[in-house]
């Protein structure tokens, strides 16, 4: 049963919507499984009919939108935040994408509610911040996991709403009283603001689960898009500096409702370089020129909250660890043009704690922060790659520089990109 698992490799922002858009061709179903609007997917439409290039960012619905015959799911491991999800129907609408029929979205998903937003907010200010991306995403998921959570289906049902909602804003504005000086939550004002997406949002509402599991025995083809990273995993990643959510390919499975033996192949996508947004170890980071460089040309701001990433070289040890603990079989290599201009470019091969090789991974945050990479410096190609459309006409460094990442990683790489839009990707054989 063909389910294809795309997923971020690294701490996020590698580029998964541009590489699940260019999939999707060949799909007939995208599927978000965990994360919420946190998750900024850009996607770049070459020109067509005299329009010129155009670019979306994609928060919630799966970047499959833009084919028109793909059906897009938001699975039941997504926390929903309704008021962005209409703000992103709304865009799409109005730029001419065709949404009805098209987006289902579990009835078991988590809703992001005003006051998780404003949590979220307030522990940023605090001592322990980790520089979320502010969308309430940790105090949903936190309601989850207590089961006092509030999930779409209950938006079918009025009363349930009603008690819920006037149950968790109570218990809400006690915690809400302390960290905004007595400023509290209306009830009333909320549960008619959410009882009227029940009206909006009701008929996309379904049992996506099942309506997964069908398609696949029909021998339809569904590509499960990752948000976030592997290195940003609640379990896997640098926690406590992580999202509260499972980006790892088994999160495809509890974050849709399919099983593990529907899944036929897991890509990760991989960016030539590293970045990170918000707080947390990154053992490869440039604090300096080389990094501002990566910024400048990598045009690396945060596509949701617009801040800075933080930039350094590719990171082999901790890419390492992420193929293993994904079971990456193929890997799609994006913004390898950034590096076009570079004389020379370096990739860590092995970190060193003390003096001392290090023979494993360390996932806990302070070992990381002390650990010192050990680089291999390759020759750049310093030419224009970005019109290239063949893996044989790219330059011999730029090839060289993929057959050594192939080998450090010992993964296949499939595809390779060189530039945002769509047709910029070239498919290895
Ligand atoms: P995502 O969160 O993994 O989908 O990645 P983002 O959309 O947050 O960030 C990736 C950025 O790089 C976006 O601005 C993309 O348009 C852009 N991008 C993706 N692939 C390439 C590429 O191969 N070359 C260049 N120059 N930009 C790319
Ligand atoms: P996409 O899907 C990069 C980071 C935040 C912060 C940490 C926790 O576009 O790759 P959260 O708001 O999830 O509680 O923040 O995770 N983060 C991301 N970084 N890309 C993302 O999504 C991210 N989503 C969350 O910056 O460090
Ligand atoms: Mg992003």
């Amino acid at each position: 049963m063909p389910v294809q698992i795309i997923l971020g490799a690294q701490w996020g922002d590698e580029g998964k919507g541009k590489i699940v858009d260019h999939l999707s061709e060949h799909a007939d179903i995208v599927a978000r499984y965990q994360g919420g609007a946190n998750a900024g997917h850009t996607v770049v439409l070459p020109p067509s009919k005299g329009k010129p290039e155009k670019e979306y960012v994609l928060h919630l619905i799966p970047s499959g939108i833009f084919h028109p015959h793909v059906i897009c799911v938001i699975g039941n491991g997504v926390v929903l935040d309704p008021v962005a999800l209409m703000a992103e129907i709304k865009q799409l609408k109005d730029a001419g994408i065709k949404i009805a029929g098209r987006l289902l979205i579990s009835h078991n998903a988590h809703l992001i509610m005003p006051y998780h937003k404003m949590i979220d907010a307030a522990r940023e200010r605090g001592e322990e911040k980790i520089g979320t991306t502010g969308r309430g995403i940790g105090p949903a998921y936190n309601d989850k996991y207590m089961r006092t959570g509030i999930r779409v289906v209950d938006l079918l049902n009025r009363d349930v709403l009603c008690k819920k909602l006037k149950r968790n804003i109570e218990a809400n504005n006690e915690l809400l009283n302390k960290l905004y000086n007595s400023q509290s939550l209306d009830v009333d004002e909320i549960i008619h603001e959410y009882q009227e997406f029940d009206r909006k949002l009701d008929e996309y509402i379904t049992d996506t689960s099942e309506y997964l599991n069908t398609a696949l025995r029909q021998k339809k083809r569904v590509l499960a898009e990752g948000a976030q990273g592997a290195l940003l995993d609640v379990d896997h990643g640098t926690y406590p500096f992580v999202t509260s959510s499972n980006p790892t390919s088994g999160g495809a499975c509890t974050g849709l409702g399919i099983p593990p033996t529907s899944i036929q192949s897991i890509v990760g996508v991989v960016k030539a370089y590293s970045t990170r947004v918000g707080n947390g170890p990154f053992p490869t980071e440039l604090n300096n020129e080389i990094g501002e460089r990566l910024r400048k040309t990598g045009g690396e701001y945060g596509a949701t909250t617009g801040r800075p990433r933080r930039c350094g070289w590719l990171d082999a040890v901790s890419l390492r660890y992420s193929i293993r603990v994904n079971g990456i079989q193929k890997i799609a290599i994006t913004k390898l043009d950034v590096l076009d201009e570079f004389e020379e470019i370096k990739i860590c091969t092995n970190f060193k704690l003390s003096g001392k090789k290090l023979t494993h991974y360390p996932t806990d945050a302070q070992t990381l922060e002390a650990v010192e990479p050990v680089y291999q410096t390759l020759k750049g190609w310093q030419t224009n790659i970005s019109d290239i459309r063949s893996y044989g006409k790219l330059p011999k460094e730029a090839k060289t520089y993929i057959e050594a990442m192939s080998t450090m990683l010992d993964t296949k790489i499939w595809m390779v990109s060189v530039g945002a839009r769509r047709d910029q990707t070239l498919i290895l054989r």
